[in-house]
Formats: structure tokens, C-alpha cells, sequence
């Protein structure tokens, strides 16, 4: 399974980046916004800053939502840099753009996916990822790990390559239950990655070692 982070903080996916378990960073126009990246040359800087601190796939998502806006602005991202992805919405004309990319070598993340028909429908428009928000789903008491699971079955069915990417994840168990169902990336903010961390039996035990050996050894 791989691990993304989900932000556009440089100083977060430089933490993540040195903690050595880090394959990709998504980023999406709020987590821009977060950071107060604004203006087109800003952010396009920004995407390329961001690749150049990490090694694996950076998700850059287009604004338009029209069919050549789509293709325009996605030619431009991913010209930027070898390890964008361009992020499409599933919207009509952004299926069609999914299509035109995957013909082209141009490798696409399909955002915004909250069914099992959609992810099917990327999946067939050839897109690289999709990306399911499950913590979005839970929000409206719809379980976000069972759309992992039917978009598993779905795509071993038929052997679609489309990776799952399993994004909306607020906390570490979201990252287990995506990993028991079969999610190939988890996009994660970096406190749910750290809190894989934590366990308290881990800090007992590790307390004893060090007093026992500390008995011994002064
Ligand atoms: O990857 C999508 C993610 O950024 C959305 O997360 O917490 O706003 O639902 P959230």
C-alpha cells in the first residue's frame, strides 16, 4: 500500500518526506487555498517545489470544468514536471478530458468519486487513480470503507489497473480499514500517518527495557 500525503504544506510533506515512508502528495484547490498559494505562476511554482521534495506522484488538479479547459490546463501541469498527475474532477467533460490524457501518456488521479459507478466509469475512461472520499461519505452516515470494498471487487472482476487511491482519510483507522480493503494509495494527512505510531503497550514496554538495561549498566 502506498502512502500519499494530503496537503500542499512543504514543511508537512518535508516531514513526511524524511520520515522515509512517503510514495506521493495530493493536493487539491482548497488545500491550496489553505496555504495561500494564489495566482497562476505561484502555484504552478509551488507544484514543481513540491516535487522536487518528494520522489513519488504529485496530484496537481485542473479548475476548469470544461472539455478544452480540461485538456488546456492539464497539458500545462503536467508539462510542469515527469511526477504530476493531473487531477480531473468526475464530472462529464472531465471523463472525456480522463480519456484524451490516458490516450496521450498523460497519467490522471479522477477526483471527487462517491460511487461505485463512478469509479467504474474512470476506471474505463483509463485513469491512472481514482480517488473515493471516504471521510466525506461518513460525514452523511455512508460508510467510506465500503465504497473501497465494492470498487475492489469491481476492478479485480474485470482487471482494471486503476489504482484506488482513498482519499477524505481524518484519522489512523481510516488508513487500516482502507488497507483491509484492498486500497492501493491512502492520501493521509500527516498527523494520521504519525498516529500509527502510537501505542501505549509500545511506550510501557519500552520503558521497561531501557530501566532493566539501565539496572545492569548504570
Ligand atoms: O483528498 C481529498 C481531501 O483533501 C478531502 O478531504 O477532509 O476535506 O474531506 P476532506
Amino acid at each position: 500500500m502506498k502512502f500519499f500525503i494530503d496537503t500542499a504544506n512543504l514543511q508537512q510533506i518535508r516531514e513526511a518526506q524524511d520520515l522515509g515512508v512517503l510514495d506521493g502528495v495530493t493536493t487539491n484547490p482548497s488545500l491550496m487555498a489553505k496555504e495561500g498559494i494564489s495566482g497562476t505562476d505561484r502555484i504552478l511554482k509551488h507544484y514543481v517545489d513540491i516535487c522536487e521534495i518528494v520522489d513519488g506522484d504529485v496530484s496537481a488538479e485542473v479548475i476548469a470544468t470544461d472539455y478544452e479547459g480540461i485538456i488546456r490546463e492539464g497539458e500545462n501541469l503536467a508539462a510542469l514536471h515527469q511526477q504530476i498527475v493531473v487531477k480531473v474532477p468526475m464530472i462529464r467533460d472531465g471523463v472525456k478530458a480522463i480519456r484524451h490524457f490516458s490516450q496521450r501518456g498523460i497519467r490522471t488521479n479522477c477526483t471527487l468519486i462517491f460511487s461505485p459507478g463512478q469509479a467504474l466509469l474512470a476506471a474505463k475512461a483509463g485513469a491512472t487513480y481514482v480517488s473515493p472520499f471516504i471521510g466525506r461519505l461518513d460525514d452523511v452516515s455512508t460508510s467510506g470503507v465500503n465504497l473501497i470494498e465494492d470498487i475492489r471487487q469491481i476492478y479485480d472482476n474485470y482487471g482494471f489497473e486503476t489504482q484506488i487511491l482513498a482519499a477524505s482519510i481524518r484519522h489512523s483507522m481510516h488508513i487500516i480499514d482502507c488497507a483491509m480493503a484492498g486500497a492501493d494509495v491512502a492520501t493521509c494527512p500527516l498527523s494520521a500517518i504519525l498516529d500509527l505510531l502510537k501505542h501505549p503497550l509500545t511506550d510501557i514496554g519500552l520503558e521497561k527495557f531501557l530501566a532493566d538495561y539501565h539496572k545492569v549498566n548504570g
